[in-house]
C-alpha cells in the first residue's frame, strides 16, 4: 500500500515537473455560504480557483482564505450587470476553465412573493438573478470551457424548482419558479453545447445551513446539512459526471430528481 501511494506522490509531483496544469474552477457568489465552501475544498485540493464575488471589498472570510491560497483568483462579478460580464470575459480571454460553477442566487423578499402583495420588481430581481444570469454567464464563458479538459458547467439549482411537488411547501413563488426556469434554460443549453463535448450539470445542493436556508427556515437550519457536507458530495458527483447524465436534473447525492 505505502509503495503505491508513494509511486502515486512521484507520478503526481512528476507530472507537475512536467508542466502538468492544475484544474481550474471558476465560482459565482463566492463570497458566502455554498459558494465560499466550493472555493475552500477546490483551493485545499490544489485547483486553480477563480472565486468571483460582486462586492470584494466586503468579502472579508474570502479575501482570508486567499491570503493562505496563492491558487485562489479573487475577481469582481456580479451576475446580473452586462458590463461586469463583459470585463471578467476580456480579462479571461484564452484561459480554460475545466468546471464553471453558476452558484449565486438570492431568495428575494418573503413579503413580496405571497398572494396579495406580489412585486413584479422583486419576481424581475430574483429571475434575473437565479435563471437569466447561470445562462448568459454560460454562454459568456463557453469557450473558456470547451477549452478545459473537462469541460463542464454546473447549476445549482433548487429542489424547490421541482414541478412535481409545488415547490416544496416553501411559499417563495419567485423562487420557486426561478429554479423551474433555471432547470429548463440549462437543460435547453446542455443539448446545444452537447456537440461541444461540454457537460452540464443541474444540482440540487440539498437544504444546507446558510443564510439564504435561515431566511426560509430560521433557526432550524441548524439540523440542516452542513455546507462541508453538500459541497463535498456535489464536488464527488461534479467530478464523476458522465455526458449522459448532461441536462438531467440531480441531487447532490447523485439521485436523479423527476421534473
Ligand atoms: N442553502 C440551501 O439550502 C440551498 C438549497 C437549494 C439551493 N440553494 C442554492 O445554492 C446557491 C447558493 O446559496 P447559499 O445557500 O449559499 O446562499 P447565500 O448564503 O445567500 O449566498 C448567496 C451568494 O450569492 C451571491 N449573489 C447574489 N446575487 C449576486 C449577484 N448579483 N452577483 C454576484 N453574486 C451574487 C451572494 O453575494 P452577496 O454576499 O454579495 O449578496 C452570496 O455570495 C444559490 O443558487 C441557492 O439558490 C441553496
Amino acid at each position: 500500500m505505502k509503495t503505491v501511494l508513494a509511486g502515486l506522490c512521484l507520478a503526481v509531483l512528476l507530472g507537475l515537473a512536467n508542466g502538468a496544469q492544475a484544474a481550474t474552477v471558476l465560482v459565482t457568489g463566492s463570497n458566502r455560504g455554498l459558494g465560499l465552501e466550493f472555493v475552500r475544498q477546490y483551493a485545499a485540493d490544489n485547483w486553480t480557483v477563480i472565486a468571483t464575488a460582486r462586492n470584494l471589498a466586503e468579502a472579508d472570510e474570502l479575501k482570508a482564505l486567499a491570503a493562505k491560497h496563492k491558487n485562489i483568483q479573487l475577481k469582481t462579478l456580479d451576475v446580473v450587470d452586462a458590463a461586469s460580464i463583459k470585463t471578467l470575459v476580456q480579462d479571461l480571454k484564452g484561459a480554460p476553465i475545466d468546471v464553471l460553477i453558476n452558484n449565486a442566487g438570492v431568495l428575494g423578499a418573503k413579503a413580496d412573493q405571497r398572494m396579495g402583495a406580489l412585486s413584479r420588481q422583486t419576481f424581475d430581481q430574483v429571475m434575473g438573478v437565479n435563471a437569466f444570469a447561470p445562462l448568459a454567464i454560460s454562454d459568456a464563458l463557453l469557450e473558456n470551457v470547451a477549452a478545459s479538459e473537462q469541460k463542464k458547467i454546473v447549476a445549482i439549482t433548487s429542489g424547490s424548482g421541482q414541478l412535481a411537488s409545488g415547490g416544496g411547501g416553501n411559499e417563495v413563488y419567485f423562487y420557486n419558479a426561478s429554479k423551474a426556469a433555471l432547470n429548463m434554460v440549462m437543460r435547453r443549453f446542455a443539448f446545444d453545447v452537447r456537440p461541444r463535448g461540454v457537460i452540464v450539470g443541474i444540482i440540487a445542493p440539498g437544504a444546507v445551513d446558510t443564510d439564504m436556508r435561515r431566511e426560509v427556515v430560521g433557526d432550524r437550519a441548524a439540523q440542516d446539512l452542513r455546507p462541508h457536507e453538500s459541497i463535498s458530495a456535489m464536488r464527488q458527483l461534479i467530478a464523476r459526471l458522465p455526458m449522459n447524465k448532461s441536462g438531467a436534473f440531480l441531487n447532490y447525492d447523485g439521485r436523479e430528481v423527476p421534473w
